[in-house]
């Protein structure tokens, strides 16, 4: 699948803004700052193809990629902090709570933690609203790279506690590391083997 032609669709900033729903639909969700577009990036191969930075609210639409001819990638915007006036921001956890409720065709919903910190409250809240939608959704560890062995097993035994607690967790933890690579190959395997 990844092997296929990856390309930018568009930017959606309301509900009625969404492409048809007729390919098949996986979003990355999780907090400013977690590394969801490097990870698109990361997956496509391609560089800059979402936009990337060190500055937590980069990302402050819906943003549709294409794979080949039947998948999109969607990036969202973060939750959790954004550098951007309270109005604003809440317009997109708007959006962003519309669209994960409300999406017929999103197949699976990755909900990036950063492996340094584990599951936060807020993260618990978007966890809650997919239980509510029964939107399946899988943790994806993020920046693996930056935390020790030793460290590692005490921030999996916290995000396993929580995924317990909700039902529409799919089971599977997937490590991931963008800047080395780690992962990749795994989740562009679970995304292709979804039907
Ligand atoms: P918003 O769009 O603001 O919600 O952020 P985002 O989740 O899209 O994060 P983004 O991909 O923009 O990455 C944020 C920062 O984390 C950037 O400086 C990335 O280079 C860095 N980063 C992302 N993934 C990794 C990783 O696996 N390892 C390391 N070391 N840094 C990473
Ligand atoms: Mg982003």
């Amino acid at each position: 699948l990844f092997a296929a032609q990856s390309d930018f669709l568009k930017g959606v900033v309301a509900m009625s803004g969404l492409p048809p729903a007729d390919r098949i639909e996986v979003c990355f969700a999780g907090r400013s700052n977690v590394g969801k577009s490097t990870l698109i990036n990361a997956l496509t191969g391609r560089k800059g193809l979402a936009r990337a930075s060190n500055t937590p609210g980069r990302t402050q639409e819906i943003n549709f990629f294409t794979i080949g001819d039947a998948h999109y990638l969607v990036d969202l915007p973060g939750y959790g902090y954004a550098n951007a006036p309270l109005p604003v921001v809440e317009k997109w956890q708007k959006l962003l709570k519309q669209y994960l409720s409300g999406r017929q065709t999103l197949r699976r919903a990755f909900v990036l933690i950063d492996a340094r910190h584990g599951v936060k409250a807020v993260d618990e809240e978007i966890m809650s609203l997919l239980d509510s939608s029964a939107v399946t959704f899988q943790v994806v560890l993020t920046k693996t790279d930056k935390v020790k062995e030793k460290d590692r097993e005490k921030v999996l035994a916290q995000v396993r506690d929580k995924l317990s607690k909700h039902p529409a967790a799919y089971p599977e933890l997937v490590l991931t590391s963008s800047e080395k690579g780690d992962g990749i190959a795994t989740l562009r395997a679970i995304i292709a083997g979804l039907e």
